[in-house]
């Protein structure tokens, strides 16, 4: 496996783990956290866990299950850090409840996914003989 791709693997893991903990905290201790924490957990849950899950997994699987390398394994580097340093903005601009902080992360972390869907799809369009 390509080691950005065990990384987004990795940090989806570590998303869940982290968001999972902040729901938990949040039903314990509520006001222990500042900021917009609903809006954090699920951010971290669907962004974090869902969509770097999705990300590792299909840089890894549609490949080959299409039967020819990724398009760009330089696209893929570029989403990777997007996608994460996006999000992490997105979480730090709830933090301390900034908006246009969020609208950036959330600018970068649309930007990843936007790099996933042309690789992608340049990975598994139609390039052989019909039925092949
Ligand atoms: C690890 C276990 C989890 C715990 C302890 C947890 C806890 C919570 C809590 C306490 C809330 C707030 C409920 C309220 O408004 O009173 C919440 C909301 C939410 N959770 Fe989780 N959750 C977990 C897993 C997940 C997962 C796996 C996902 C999605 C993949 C998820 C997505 C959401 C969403 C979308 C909301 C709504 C946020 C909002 O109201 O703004 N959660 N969760
Ligand atoms: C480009 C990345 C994303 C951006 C910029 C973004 C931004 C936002 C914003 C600003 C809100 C709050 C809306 C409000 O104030 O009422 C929101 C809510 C929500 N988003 Fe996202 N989002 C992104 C990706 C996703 C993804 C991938 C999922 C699910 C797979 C998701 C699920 C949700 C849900 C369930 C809510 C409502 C829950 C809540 O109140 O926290 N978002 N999102």
């Amino acid at each position: 496996m390509h080691p950005r791709n065990r990384l987004f693997i990795l940090a989806a893991l570590a998303y869940g783990l982290l968001g999972g903990a902040l729901g938990l905290v949040w039903l314990a201790y509520p006001g222990l956290v500042p900021g917009n924490v609903p809006r954090i957990h699920a951010h971290l849950m669907l962004l974090g866990f869902v969509t770097m899950m999705i990300y590792g997994v299909g840089l890894h699987v549609l490949p080959r299950f299409s039967g020819r390398a990724l398009f760009s394994e330089r696209l893929g580097h570029a989403q990777f850090l997007l996608a994460n340093l996006g999000l992490l903005l997105m979480v730090a601009g709830w933090l301390v409840l900034h908006n246009p902080t969020v609208a950036a992360g959330g600018l970068m972390a649309w930007a990843a996914m936007a790099l996933f869907a042309f690789n992608i799809a340049l990975t598994v369009r139609h390039y052989g003989p019909r039925g092949a």
